[in-house]
């Protein structure tokens, strides 16, 4: 049995150790055997809308620059000047066909390749002139693009497994395509990078930790539809990555309420989207979802816009978060300025729910202090239902599983449940021959 999880049937329940989320040798295994071996998220395509623009991120702690080339090729480029390591780009973003090192001023173009070095009469004419370094592997699935550090890792549509379905739900809800919106929300958070992972898929808390938000919503829009957190499943995607979903609740169960002309922009585009895929695949897409892409990418789509969530660890106790609005690219002036305030609302510096997650996620980092009184924490919930819905647990045990392989060695056996209902089965139908989805053009 791993040190880090019980995950007893009989009883049945799931613990979690308290140490795999403050001891350094855990972050520095999980370095090794998760962040150096699977496929972790950089950026959205729709970030970089001009050849030559650039943004530089941090992937695994390793600084990397995130590039549309001059030719209007995705490139991702180490961070560092091939020559003695000076970091090459110091700006978060920009537009430049050429990065120039200013240590010792050795230029690079964009697709990487190195095309001049002051004095370079002292390196004699056969000297190779390195250019930028690339991580092993770059893949993207719908504009999300990926990288890997290990060449052997397999491929991003197999890795992504059963979370794919949930990636075309979130951007076949745009007939020109989905796009982030410019600007960032950067934060930290002074507890361990999986209390996030878990938090974002928990439907347990949204209740009790975020009451002032509901308290909001009622007021605003009137009683919450009775029943409507129940009309939700939970499931396992495999490869780790799970979600939480919800069925459709009048105009969205979350969000203050849209303006007349609000509603009827966004039901004219569902009932155009109704003819292209079919109501199977549109009254899916028409729920929520909180999806983990197993490490460390969390995509929250709650109706009033969809949140697009990267967590890095930085110590054991100490991580970083950075979130992205994914919108209709079609929104009018009216939607898009909604979905921003329900951004900030919610999600934002001063909102109702992060600045509540982030005091619960500090308060459990604090209190594992004592551990040694109470080492265990538990994830039980939902374990012995037939049908887990997303206030259970389930999501948050498939995650640690998948962890527990890959950190410890130990292959835990999936749990059994009912396969979900035909609600959440609706497959897409596939556009008329000839007719190209606008997302993927
Ligand atoms: Fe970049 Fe010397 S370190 S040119
Ligand atoms: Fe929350």
């Amino acid at each position: 049995m791993s040190e880090y999880v019980i995950d007893d049937r009989d009883m049945p329940k799931f613990r979690v150790n308290r140490a795999a989320m403050t001891d350094p040798a855990v972050l520095e295994r999980e370095r090794e055997r998760i962040f150096d071996r699977t496929w972790l998220y950089i950026g959205h395509e729709t970030e970089l809308t001009k050849r030559n623009d650039f943004l530089t991120r941090n992937v695994a702690g390793r600084p990397m620059i995130f590039f549309r080339d001059h030719e209007g090729k995705i490139q991702v480029w180490a961070n560092s000047c091939p020559h003695r390591g000076a970091m090459l780009c110091r700006e978060k973003q920009g537009n430049a066909r050429f990065m120039t090192c200013f240590y010792h001023g050795w230029a690079f173009n964009n697709a990487g390749k190195m095309v001049s070095m002051p004095s370079d009469e002292a390196y004699g004419p056969d000297f190779d002139r390195p250019g930028l370094a690339a991580p092993a592997r770059v893949d993207s699935y719908r504009g999300f693009v990926f990288v890997s550090f290990d060449p052997e890792v397999e491929e991003l549509v197999e890795y992504l497994a059963g979370a794919r379905e949930y990636i075309d739900l979130v951007m076949d809800q745009s007939e020109v395509g989905m796009r982030v919106v410019p600007g960032t929300h950067e934060y930290s958070v002074k507890a361990n990078w999986k209390l996030l992972v878990e938090n974002s898929v928990d439907g347990y808390h949204a209740i009790t930790t975020h009451q002032r938000y509901f308290e909001m919503i009622v007021a605003a829009r009137g009683e919450i539809p009775a029943g409507a957190l129940a009309r939700s499943s939970s499931l396992d995607l495999g490869n780790g990555h799970a979600v939480a979903v919800g069925e459709p609740v009048g105009d969205g169960l979350l969000g203050r309420p849209l303006s007349e002309a609000a509603k009827a922009e966004r039901a004219a585009r569902f009932a155009r989207l109704r003819e292209r895929y079919g109501d199977a695949w549109v009254d899916r897409m028409d729920g929520t979802r909180n999806l983990i892409i197993f490490p460390n990418l969390v995509l929250i789509d709650l109706v009033m816009g969809v949140v697009v969530r990267k967590i890095d660890p930085v110590t054991p106790d100490y991580m970083e978060v950075t979130g992205w609005e994914l919108v209709p690219a079609e929104d009018g002036p009216e939607l898009t300025r909604h979905r921003l305030d329900d951004y900030l609302t919610f999600w934002g510096p001063g909102g109702l729910a992060t600045p509540d997650d982030v005091e619960a996620l500090e308060t459990c980092q604090r209190s594992f202090a004592t551990r040694a009184e109470l080492p265990w924490s538990d994830i039980s919930r939902g374990m012995n239902t037939a049908s887990p819905v997303s206030t259970d647990e389930l999501q948050m045990r498939v995650f640690w599983r998948r962890w527990n392989a890959l950190v410890t060695g130990e292959q835990l056996p999936d749990e059994p449940h009912d396969p979900p209902s035909a609600f959440y089965l609706g497959q897409r139908r596939e556009p008329a021959e000839g007719v190209v989805a606008a997302a993927d053009a």
